[in-house]
């Protein structure tokens, strides 16, 4: 079945020529503001690996790559207030510059929390880059370095972002509408 005839999906929220044109214009300003330095991405799984995997490929400055995994919704789609950390990192951030990739900022909670928690592990920058900011963030409190885009706050899917895991094969973002 196409993804078009999925009677779950709704509106097309950014499609793929706009998610392709983005990623290279906040790959060339990360390259430009970090000229000269090696940045450390550290990819937020799962939902941040498509959208890290094509913005490590639009800096053209050296890029390490690393990961971690904190648990957020589950699979409702509903915040639950509550962060873990599922899996940490394997770099020592010491003295690094380092860049959190996340896919969606939306309540700002998951964020606000690896911020605290990664800062605190000496890097020698710490920056943000979003994907995804749903409107009514407060950007100024959450720092965000790099947003993509700026999302009415409904519940998205695709390019990484999942619902129950599925979806994230889906090369644009759109709208899930649920039902069975
Ligand atoms: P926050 O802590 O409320 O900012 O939620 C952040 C995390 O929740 C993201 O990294 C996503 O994994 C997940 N999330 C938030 N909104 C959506 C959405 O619209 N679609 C899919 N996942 C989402």
């Amino acid at each position: 079945m196409s993804w078009e005839m999925d009677p779950q999906l709704g509106r097309v929220v950014v499609g793929e020529e706009e998610l392709k044109k983005r990623v290279t214009e906040l790959g060339s300003k990360i390259s430009e503001d970090y000229a000269g330095k090696t940045v450390l991405l550290v990819g937020v799984l799962k939902g941040a690996i498509i959208f890290i995997s094509d913005l490590a490929r639009a800096i053209s400055v050296p890029v390490e790559l690393d990961f971690m995994a904190v648990s957020s919704y589950g699979s409702a789609t509903q915040t639950s207030g509550v962060v873990r950390i599922i899996k940490d990192l394997d770099a020592d951030l010491t003295d690094k510059h380092v860049i959190v990739v996340e896919d969606i900022v939306d309540s700002g909670l998951t964020l606000n929390y690896l911020m605290r928690n990664l800062s605190a592990r000496g890097p020698a920058s710490l920056a943000v880059c979003a994907l995804l900011v749903k409107t009514g963030i407060q950007y100024t409190q959450l720092n965000l370095a790099y947003v993509g885009f700026e999302i009415p706050p409904e519940f998205v899917v695709g390019y990484g972002l999942d619902v129950a895991e599925a979806y994230r094969n889906l090369p644009y973002i759109a709208n899930y509408l649920g039902g069975e």
